[in-house]
């Protein structure tokens, strides 16, 4: 079991540079299948959930190679159409699978992926969006059985933005015949890269971005290369960091308005935020205050993942910060452990009341999921003393090394078994 180790109250200084964003990666990874081909993928991050994701396409005959940020898939030799529940269970996200192997083989058999430490995870959306087009689902022992003999294009209408359910539609209306119009669609950063992805394939797409996308079906084989975009979290997370130290640290290799919601509250805080083309310099170095609401919705509001990290750069904000958090029902795990560290926070259902204190202290506490576990570095970095992080399972998921990232900047941290 790996230990973060964090001996807190260093300002962060200097730069880093952010790595590709592991929520377009994957679903990446699932379209890759789509290609009949090799893709290159560039720009991807060494994350838990990327070998959870590779070990997928291995099971399911795939020829998959990994040099540096480089991720090279051949899905020529796809044979298999099930993902079996050990893979399942590794990652959650891997029922973004299911669109792309029933559009390329006909059926696709997955156990059912069930709750996840954010509350209950429900696909319903996913597999009426696929019924719509044509397919059999029947969900039977903890399986979903998907078969297609012929997916078809339709208008889809989502009755929620859901970011995974966008996905599986767009993979599924890649291959179908006809036109497939998904209406209340995603607008996050990640499906603008997925239709980019599906583009250099030659299937025609547009509206990615917005809440409406149009997919016209085609059964185009080949290679292709594919440049991932930064992760908006990770961004979000070590502006977090550099805030809850009072530090000063630029951040490179970004889009800067992938995270308007997020700079916008810091500044709010009362930290100077300067944003170039590709990078975000922050400076913390005045006493943070509190701001108003912080309200989680779908892109472009203030991103869900972006909560726990950011409540912890609130907590020792002067005054009252108060979050509301919309997207998924079990997201203060982090407060428990945020409490051991003498933060002052009280919840009740969705909302989060958080009361600034003077100071937080060191403590031994437990992540418990992955941008939660973020929240906890955060929060030991600006505390007194020394904390110690177990359940780093969970921030390896989504995290590249974040304790060498910090080290560059000056903290004082380490990893041991
Ligand atoms: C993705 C992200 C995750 C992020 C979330 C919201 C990936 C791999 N993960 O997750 O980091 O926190 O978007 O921005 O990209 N819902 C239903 N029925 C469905 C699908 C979703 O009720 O069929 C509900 C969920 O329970 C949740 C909400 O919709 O309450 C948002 O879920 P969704 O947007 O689908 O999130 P994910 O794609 O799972």
């Amino acid at each position: 079991m790996s230990i973060i180790r964090i001996d807190g109250g260093r300002r962060l200084y200097g730069s880093v540079t952010v790595h590709g964003a592991k929520n377009s990666v994957l679903p990446i990874m699932a379209a890759s299948l789509l290609a009949c081909g090799e893709t290159v993928i560039h720009n991807c991050p060494n994350l838990s959930d990327v070998d959870a994701a590779i070990q997928i396409l291995v099971h399911l005959g795939c020829t998959v190679n990994r040099e540096g940020e480089k991720v090279y898939v051949d899905s020529k030799t796809l044979t298999r159409s099930d993902i079996p529940h050990e893979l399942m269970r590794e990652m959650r996200s891997s029922v973004i699978f299911l669109g792309a192997i029933l559009a390329r083989l006909g059926e696709a058999v997955l156990s059912m992926p069930g709750g996840c430490e954010l509350g209950p995870r429900p696909i319903d959306l996913h597999l009426s969006a696929l019924r719509a087009m044509g397919a059999e689902i029947d969900e039977e022992g903890g399986k979903i059985i998907c078969k297609a003999k012929n997916l078809k294009g339709c208008r889809v209408n989502l009755t929620f933005p859901s970011v995974g359910a966008t996905e599986n539609t767009m993979l599924a209306a890649a291959k179908c015949s006809g036109t497939t119009i998904i209406s209340n669609a995603a607008c996050e950063p990640e499906i603008w890269d997925l239709q980019s992805y599906l583009r250099r394939l030659g299937i025609k797409a547009h509206g990615a971005g917005t809440p409406i996308i149009t997919i016209e079906g085609c059964g185009k084989k080949g290679n292709t290369e594919h440049w991932v975009i930064p992760d908006r979290i990770v961004a979000a997370t070590y502006l977090a960091c550099a805030a809850s130290t009072g530090g000063a640290v630029e951040l490179r290799g970004i889009c800067p308005g992938h995270i308007l919601t997020v700079t916008e509250t810091l500044a709010e805080m009362g930290c100077e935020i300067k944003a170039g083309i590709d990078s975000i310099f922050i400076n913390a170095e005045k006493p943070r205050k509190a701001v108003k609401p912080i309200i989680t919705k779908p892109y472009p509001g203030f991103p869900t993942d972006a909560q726990p990290p950011i409540m912890a750069a609130s907590l020792t904000a002067e005054g009252t910060t108060v979050f509301v958090e919309n997207i998924f029902e079990n997201r203060y795990r982090h407060v428990a452990e945020l409490l051991r560290m003498g933060a002052d926070i009280k919840t009740e259902g969705r909302v989060a009341i958080v009361s600034g204190v003077k100071k937080l202290h060191g403590a031994p506490i437990t992540a418990t999921d992955l941008r939660g576990g973020a929240s906890l570095v955060v929060a030991a970095l600006g505390a007194e003393s020394i904390t110690e992080i177990s359940g780093v399972a969970h921030i390896d998921r989504g995290y590249d090394d974040i304790v060498g990232v910090l080290e560059t900047l000056g903290a004082d941290i380490l990893r041991f078994e």
